[in-house]
């Protein structure tokens, strides 16, 4: 399976800006191997969706509500995300789980919401810097995966330390490898064989002078991408590092 590069633009762009770099980005994508993703803010998935279409660059959301539909102001709807042209949804990133008060549960409800909207679910896991100081990363991981996840899980897993994101700081080869590999085991045990073939992408500061590295680390199944994938060339570099297969 070829390696998922995903880019989250978060709360970045007027719609000007996003098509641009929705075209940019599919521009120049002719030759790279990886599946493309961008994820840009809600309210400009149709018109990203619009300028992506006949591309090999797929659109998600960032997030989504675990209902239909409803009396929830200010709240999107995975079948609103499809409709609007999204393939895919980032659910339960750790922006979500700190800022919003998102636990496990509404996670996987909302990955469950996602999936019979068909949308493809990314769900974010990983550890605080005091969770990992405390030597918990694993066992924190392992609940958020065991919580967040709904049988059968047809989905893809991301692993973003937090203290990872958006510092500039990555995790080493030898810590994704480990968290990676660990990943793996509690799917195989959640899941059995359907464990073995879900993508676990790493997520936190992946930028083009670390992408080849951190893309060769046996069960990195792709990257979640935030501030670099604002940058076209630079989110096409980390794509062109990228495994085939
Ligand atoms: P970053 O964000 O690449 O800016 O660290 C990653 C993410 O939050 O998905």
């Amino acid at each position: 399976m070829p390696q998922l590069i995903a880019g989250n633009w978060k709360m970045n762009c007027l719609s000007a800006e996003a098509i641009a770099l929705a075209e940019a980005i599919a521009a120049g994508a002719s030759g790279i191997t990886a599946e493309l993703l961008v994820c840009p803010t809600a309210l400009h998935v149709a018109a990203v969706a619009k300028a992506l279409a006949g591309t090999a660059v797929a659109v998600g959301g960032q997030d989504c509500h675990q209902a239909t539909h409803g009396a929830h102001t200010g709240d999107i709807a995975a079948p609103m995300l499809r409709d609007a042209g999204a393939g895919w949804v980032i659910l339960g990133h750790s922006e979500r789980r700190q800022n919003h008060g998102e636990t496990d549960e509404l996670v996987r409800e909302k990955t469950v919401a996602a999936v019979e909207a068909g949308l493809r679910p990314i769900v974010c896991v990983g550890e605080t810097a005091d969770q990992r100081s405390g030597g918990q990363e694993t066992e924190v991981v392992g609940w958020q995966l065991a919580g967040s996840l709904p049988k059968p899980f047809d989905g893809v897993i991301a692993y973003e330390p937090v203290w990872a994101i958006g510092t500039g700081k990555t995790a080493t080869e030898q810590d994704v490898a480990v968290m990676h590999a660990f990943i793996r085991e509690e799917l195989v045990r959640q899941f059995g064989d359907a464990g073995q073939t879900v993508r676990i992408l790493y997520g936190g500061s992946v930028k083009a002078s670390n992408a080849v590295s951190l893309m060769a680390v046996p069960d990195v199944g792709g990257a979640l991408v935030g501030g670099a994938s604002l940058n076209a060339e630079e989110f096409l570099t980390i794509a062109r590092a990228a495994r085939a297969g």
